[in-house]
């Protein structure tokens, strides 16, 4: 029987997530989620993924985030970098970008062989209204039954993460 462990919210979710080890955020904004990635998890390379299209949300990021030493930024499309990274790079990853189907299961396919085996998938917005986010539950599911990833975890927050462990 498969047995999903429920955290309250995403930041009781990362306290799972090894500590100095190597993640990535697709998607990251303003930054508010590494922040909280960066302090819960305490990585010891995290690379933050964005195509930043507003330059000055890109300056605000690079301003607070580029000076941790343990930051990477790309801006840059998921898709584009991910060819920079060699195969099981990642400890864990953090899904977060472009919310439609076609992306998120693009994203989690492209990925998944950069994370390493028994690795981390995490990814936010685990839901299924809103004009933007009708993807994430079929994308995730799939790949799941796929055989790619187990589920693992959710949380039970207006805006649920989940949790997958990469096979
Ligand atoms: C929902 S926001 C991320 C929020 C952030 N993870 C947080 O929780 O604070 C989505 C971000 O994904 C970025 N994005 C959208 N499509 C992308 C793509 N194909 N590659 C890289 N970034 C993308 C957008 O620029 C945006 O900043």
């Amino acid at each position: 029987m498969v047995k999903i462990r429920v955290f309250p919210d995403r930041e009781s979710l990362y306290t799972i997530i090894p500590k100095g080890a190597i993640g990535a955020e697709l998607g990251v904004q303003r930054g508010r989620n590494a922040r909280a990635l960066l302090e819960i998890a305490k990585p010891k390379e995290l690379h933050l993924i964005d195509i930043w299209a507003r330059n000055r949300m890109f300056k605000a990021v690079q301003e607070v985030l580029g000076k941790y030493r343990q930051v990477i930024m790309h801006r840059a499309a998921t898709l584009e970098v991910v060819v920079d990274f060699d195969d099981e790079y990642f400890d864990w990853i953090y899904v977060d970008a472009d919310h439609a189907y076609k992306s998120v299961n693009r994203d989690l396919r492209l990925y998944h062989p950069k994370v390493k085996k028994n690795g981390l998938v995490l990814g936010h917005d685990f839901f299924n209204h809103g004009r933007d986010h009708m993807g994430v539950i079929k994308a995730v599911l799939e790949c799941v039954a796929d055989g790619l990833y187990e589920f693992m975890y959710l949380t039970s927050e207006r805006w649920p993460s989940y949790g997958l462990r990469r096979l």
